[in-house]
């Protein structure tokens, strides 16, 4: 691989060792994927932070890199913890794992990384521009700064992430070159899509269908900023879609048009959308609500709360959010209206890297298919419904 002169004084320890570890990985990982060159990057999310995920062995090697001087050259942003940094004992978190959690985030606030735990940065001002180089992890978040703000990523991981955060580098292949952002398949949506749950349908069954192959979507009518957050969740999960086009709604659609004659074609039609509800739905005796994968946005928490308004759901509804649109939502009224009817709002975790098990979860009701496909895998069962749905039964 060619490397620059600055790249090759970085890679010889003379920022610090713990900056040359780091390239060497990216050095490495660029050669397996036939990178000529690294890139400079603007910004990097970093994935991988719940102690749930590191546990001591991954905490040992952050502070490792901690202590040979590593320390974050461009923005950095981190991905959502196991717990609420204040709430935990709330929410019924281990003592244990809160102490493990705690060394993690210190250990990221060492480096410089801005400890936002948020899987939605993009809604608290970590907005790359159209076209830049990033290194951002997370399958719903590199889905979001791939195809809906148009910058450059590939799904990077909890290593790489730091790696480049801390280099300013990442190699040069895959998302990151024009050829490899061409659509592969085209995604007819004959169904009339009108709530989020349907976009987060549609992306789940298309990640089913298509695997990695970059989706040009026609027909996907005006998706919200919500609705396109939850589509590319759900096909980052059930795929691993990384990029995706919508004809009139993303950024690089109408230059990738030119690309999509003779694609195969997959048609989506209501009772696809509808099937797919089903699936991850039983018959449920007394579940929690669970709202906010990804992290909900101001919107999101205003229709919680104009919803709960005057009713009981003591002990029955968890919305999770970021720290940043938590305080304009509690400025808003948004968060005490929640808490009034005995919901609670908690910030910097989810449901998915929460502790949930340790916490006693065994049915949950969710909008997303992200959320339903992870806690159906941890053996909870789960119900589909829209944010209106399941709070007006109360998700029974
Ligand atoms: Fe975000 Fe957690 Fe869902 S990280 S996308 S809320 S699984």
């Amino acid at each position: 691989m060619h490397l620059t002169r600055e790249e090759e004084r970085m890679l010889a320890g003379e920022e610090s060792a713990g900056a040359a570890k780091l390239l060497e990985l990216l050095v490495a990982l660029g050669e397996v994927f036939g990178a000529e060159t690294l890139v400079p990057v603007e910004s990097a999310h970093i994935s991988g932070v719940s102690y749930k995920n590191l546990g001591e062995a991954g905490l040992e090697w952050l502070q490792e890199q901690a202590e040979m001087g590593a320390r974050a050259r461009i923005r950095a942003t981190l991905n959502p913890a196991g717990m609420d940094m204040d709430e935990w004992e709330g929410m019924g978190v281990p003592r244990e794992f809160a102490e493990g959690q705690r060394r993690v985030i210190a250990t990221f606030e060492e480096m410089g990384v801005e400890p936002t735990c948020t899987c939605t940065p993009y809604l608290i001002g970590h907005v790359p521009s159209f076209g830049s180089q990033v290194a951002w992890a997370e399958s719903s978040a590199v889905c979001y700064v791939n195809s809906v703000i148009g910058a450059r990523t590939n799904r990077e991981s909890g290593p790489t992430t730091i790696a480049s955060a801390v280099t300013g580098r990442a190699a040069l292949y895959g998302y990151r070159l024009d050829e490899n952002r061409r659509p592969g398949a085209v995604v007819e949506v004959e169904a009339e899509l009108n709530t989020t749950l349907e976009y987060s349908a549609l992306g789940y069954l298309t990640g089913k269908k298509l695997g990695t192959a970059v989706p040009y979507f026609t027909g996907l009518g005006r998706p919200s900023l919500e609705s396109m957050k939850a589509l590319g969740a759900a096909c980052g999960t059930s795929g691993g879609i990384a990029l995706w086009h919508g004809e009139g709604v993303t950024p690089e659609a109408e230059a990738m048009r030119e690309h999509i004659g003779g694609l195969e074609a997959l048609i989506v039609e209501e009772r696809d959308i509808e099937e797919e509800k089903a699936r991850l739905t039983a018959p449920l005796e007394d579940p929690l609500i669970v709202l906010g994968c990804p992290h909900s946005s101001l919107m999101e928490l205003r229709e919680v709360a104009e919803l709960v308004r005057g009713r009981d759901m003591e002990g029955r509804l968890w919305v999770f959010t970021s720290r940043g649109v938590h305080a304009r939502a509690q400025e808003a009224g948004y968060v005490e209206a929640i808490e009034a009817a005995g919901g609670k709002v908690y910030r910097d975790t989810c449901m998915v890297v929460a502790p949930v098990k340790e916490m006693g979860w065994r049915e949950v009701a969710t909008n997303s298919f992200k959320a339903g496909h992870y806690m159906t895998n941890m053996g909870l069962k789960t119900r589909m419904g829209t944010i209106r749905e399941l709070l007006s039964e109360g998700a029974r």
